[in-house]
């Protein structure tokens, strides 16, 4: 799969399929958050790989759907504001730092043939409770990691003369 292959193929899936996440494959999605790119290098994110095995009461009440506790894996990635670059006028960067980063994550997962769905719609009360997070850190967002059960759907997009501009507003 070449890149432009590669980003036509990955979609929400919200439907998995029970079979474990090989060890080895998980530590190549990692590796590629890893590799993310952040503002100053200041890498100020943190993921909490959870297994969903036995953990399925607890994780719907972070985000309440079968699916979402349907694959083996579960990954929250959460910001640490205070190591995220800030810019002269306050404007802090950890939520693009930790959205490159679990983007990076999804697309090595669609790579591996594994699904994933971004998942914001959460209770952050409760995942900060599952996850025992501290006050220092946010959740910013989930993904489920495993097989599909379902299918590519056709994108809807709006076109490209919508969202493009050129020289000015
Ligand atoms: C930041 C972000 C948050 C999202 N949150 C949710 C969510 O909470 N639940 C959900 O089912 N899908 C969620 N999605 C998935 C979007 O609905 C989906 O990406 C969009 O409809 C395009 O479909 P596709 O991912 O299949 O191409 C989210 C996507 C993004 C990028």
């Amino acid at each position: 799969m070449n890149f432009f292959e590669l980003i036509a193929a990955r979609y929400s899936v919200r439907a998995y399929k029970p079979d474990p996440v090989p060890d080895a494959l998980l530590a190549q999605v990692l590796e590629a958050a890893r590799l993310a790119p952040t503002a100053a290098n200041r890498q100020p994110f943190m993921l909490i790989v959870l297994r969903t095995a036995g953990l399925q009461t607890e994780l719907k009440r972070v985000y309440n759907q079968d699916w979402f506790v349907g694959a083996p894996l579960v990954i929250a990635a959460c910001g640490l504001p205070g190591q995220a670059w800030v810019r002269r006028d306050g404007k802090n960067y950890m939520d693009v730092d930790v959205t490159i980063a679990l983007d990076h994550l999804i697309l090595a997962a669609t790579d591996l043939g594994l699904g994933t769905c971004w998942v914001a719609a959460f209770d952050p009360a409760a995942a900060r409770e599952v996850l025992c997070l501290p006050d220092t850190v946010e959740p910013i967002a989930f993904t489920p990691l495993g097989y599909p059960a379902d299918d590519l759907r056709p994108k809807e997009r709006k076109p490209l003369a919508d969202l493009v501009r050129y020289e000015h507003w």
